[in-house]
């Protein structure tokens, strides 16, 4: 069953919304939520942690901030079945409102009852530079060396494929001479910063459609 037909839309939420954070790695985009939550820019709780990779810097800025974290070890599943199967066991054992990829290295086979709840952040403008081994630095390599003049931030609903879910919001930024992919990467970051809160408001405010591959934002 596809995400589109499975979806039925949220409705506008009561009080925090509750997630769970899926990562890798460092937990940058961990840490934005977490900071705009103490900030009171999000009404937000984030109720579980949980990563792929026992060494997750992301692990340890979750422990500071006393959120359950849990290890689902993706080298120590012999297939992406049985390696979706344990996150969808762990995630079922919180309140879980919408599921937020956050550096997630890998591919999570989305359940029926999540389909619709689950989003990603692409440091690219989707369907440009996305796919499967397009990931971290090599993004932002791949987009100067096309000479492309702008690049960008996709917030999208996750499916079963990477980086190919319906987008809910895109953020632009220019690609300038001499940038490095480091210096690209800081400067999408910081409107990753701005996309992903805004899009989960969106959808704790029950403001997101999806209709196929296109995601209205209603007023
Ligand atoms: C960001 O580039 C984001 O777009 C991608 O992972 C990077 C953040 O990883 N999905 P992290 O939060 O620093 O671990």
């Amino acid at each position: 069953m596809s995400l589109t037909e499975t979806f039925s839309g949220a409705s506008e939420m009561q009080g925090p919304i509750h997630l769970a954070v899926l990562l890798s790695g460092t937990g940058r985009t961990l840490q934005n939520l977490i900071d705009k939550i103490e900030n009171g820019l999000l009404d937000a709780k984030i109720e579980v942690v949980v990563s792929s990779n026992a060494g997750a810097y992301g692990l340890q800025r979750a422990k500071k901030y006393g959120i359950p974290t849990v290890l689902v070890e993706k080298t120590k599943y012999k297939d992406v079945k049985g390696f979706s199967n344990e996150i969808t066991t762990q995630l079922d054992k919180y309140n879980v409102d919408l599921v937020i990829m956050a550096g997630f290295n890998c591919l999570y086979r989305i359940p029926n009852k999540y389909m619709g709840r689950v989003m990603n952040i692409h440091p690219a403008l989707i369907p440009s530079f996305s796919g499967k081994n397009y990931w971290g630095e090599k993004v932002h390599k791949a987009v100067i060396d096309s000479g492309v003049k702008v690049s960008g931030c996709t917030v999208h609903f996750a499916d079963n494929t990477y980086d190919n879910g319906p987008i809910i919001l895109q953020r632009v930024v220019p690609v300038v001479n001499g940038d490095t992919p480091e210096s690209l990467a800081k400067r999408v970051f910081s409107e990753e910063c701005q996309a992903y809160p805004e899009a989960i408001r969106l959808f704790q405010q029950g403001r997101l459609k999806i209709e196929g591959k296109k995601v209205s934002i209603l007023p």
